[in-house]
């Protein structure tokens, strides 16, 4: 009788360890899933450039420029600009009436002397550095 009653205990307790160990886990792993994804620290920093930062970055080899107030990076599409190295005036000035209007600020058309076509807009938007400065 003894006996029985220790086995039983013993049992008893194991359960509950087993139990409550099983409630542990669940717990556990519902903390994980509340977490989620975890944050997303590469979101890009906003940058903003003064005109004589750009105004240094004036070269085939190293090309910025501002159109619209905004800054773009064009080093890399110059040689795939479907326009060839006219796209060159553009390197370290605001070149917001060259781009919108493909004239020169005195009024000199260059090529078609039309504005840039949306699929223009879009490649320039990839080649977003930053803002401005006011
Ligand atoms: C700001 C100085 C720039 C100048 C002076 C310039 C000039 C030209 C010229 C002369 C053409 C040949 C077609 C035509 O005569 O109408 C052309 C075409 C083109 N340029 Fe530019 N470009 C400039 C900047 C850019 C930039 C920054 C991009 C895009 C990132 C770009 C994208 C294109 C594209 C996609 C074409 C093909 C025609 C179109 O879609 O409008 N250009 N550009």
């Amino acid at each position: 009788m003894k006996k029985n009653t220790v086995a039983f205990s013993a049992v008893t307790l194991l359960l509950l360890v087993l139990i409550g160990f099983g409630i542990w886990m669940m717990i556990s792993q519902q903390n994980n899933q509340s977490q989620g994804a975890p944050q997303d620290t590469t979101v890009k920093q906003k940058k903003t450039f003064t005109i004589d930062e750009v105004a240094s970055h004036n070269s085939r080899t190293d090309c910025w420029t501002i159109i619209s107030g905004q800054v773009y990076e064009l080093t890399d599409f110059i040689n795939r600009h479907p326009g060839g190295d006219e796209v060159l005036r553009a390197c370290g000035t605001d070149a917001t009436t060259l781009f919108t209007s493909r004239t020169t600020k005195d009024g000199q058309s260059i090529g078609s002397g039309t504005p840039h076509s949306q699929a223009a807009q879009e490649q320039l938007d990839q080649l977003k550095l930053g803002t401005l400065a006011k």
